[in-house]
């Protein structure tokens, strides 16, 4: 069933789980991640990048959602993953997604404060959800984002900030990073603790791919409601099509029907994974969106 992230979210906050968010680039995985959620009881949110959003289309992801979600049992949201782009948020406002990244990490302060807030109105006015990104997240996320720490600020800043735009979840600066790890990451809870104590607008944690159970269960207890992972989607869903295609091929016969079927069991046992590990199984209740 369609439904609203911050819904979805705010559930999640009283609850003391995560909701998992999951990049995914064509219908296999958006239909094995939701048929995952749907196995495990677990609301979900889903997110395209915006690279993957132009090259198929912005109509033809909508619809290919629509059906995953309406044949779901579980509550699920169409979010856009990291966009500092503004033509490409007023066409997923348009065709009606849940919820929008509008990433601003790359601007100054004044200027991240000021385009936010032009954003919250134009998605506020059609009912769609903005998260706000003014501090960057380290990595680069399908072509978006910087492997250089460039913008930081306080916990009370970006507070103070996230109220006045009128932003509806914050994704701050918490020590992680988008793709895989080169060394372990000095990880900051400590910083949604801050935040928490400052407001109750649910924090997203960026970069979940390589993190241990006990680590999102520390971010979780600390107060993050909305976990990102798209890295270990797409590894997964390379590593079993290799897989699948070096069996068709040392067998000679080539069904591609097989070779999908072997990918979204092996993306859905990764999914599925992480949703233990956010605490989100068997925690569905009604969607309304
Ligand atoms: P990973 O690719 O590290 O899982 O990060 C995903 C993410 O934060 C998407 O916004």
């Amino acid at each position: 069933m369609r439904a609203s992230t911050l819904d979805i979210v705010r559930q999640a906050q009283e609850g003391g789980y995560a909701v998992g968010a999951f990049n995914v680039f064509d219908d296999l995985s958006l239909r094995s991640v939701v048929q995952a959620a749907s196995a495990a009881g677990s609301p979900v949110i889903i997110q395209f990048s915006v690279r993957t959003a132009r090259a198929m289309g912005v109509d033809l992801v909508t619809a290919m959602f629509h059906a995953a979600a309406d044949a779901a049992t579980v509550p699920v949201s169409l979010h856009l993953d990291h966009c500092p782009d503004v033509s490409v948020i007023e066409d997923v406002v348009r065709a009606g997604w849940s919820s929008v990244l509008f990433d601003a990490s790359h601007l100054g302060l004044a200027e991240a404060r000021e385009q936010t807030r032009r954003v919250v109105d134009l998605a506020h006015a059609r009912g769609v959800e903005v998260e706000s990104e003014i501090e960057n997240i380290v990595g680069v996320e399908d072509g978006v984002g910087s492997d250089v720490l460039t913008h930081a600020y306080s916990e009370s800043e970006l507070v103070e900030i996230a109220a006045e735009t009128g932003a509806d979840l914050l994704a701050p600066q918490l020590g992680t990073a988008h793709g895989l790890y080169k060394g372990r990451p000095v990880l900051r809870p400590d910083r949604v603790t801050a935040l928490r104590k400052l407001s109750d607008m649910p924090i997203v944690l960026h970069g979940g791919t390589g993190l241990t159970d006990a680590e999102f269960r520390t971010f979780i207890d600390a107060g993050v409601s909305k976990i990102n992972v798209s890295t270990a989607i797409k590894r997964i869903y390379m590593e079993a099509s290799a897989e699948a295609l070096r069996t068709a091929r040392d067998a000679n016969r080539w069904e591609p029907l097989p070779v999908f079927d072997a990918i979204s069991a092996r993306v859905a046992e990764t999914v599925t994974a992480h949703l233990e590990a956010f605490g989100s199984v068997a925690r569905a209740s009604g969607g309304s969106r």
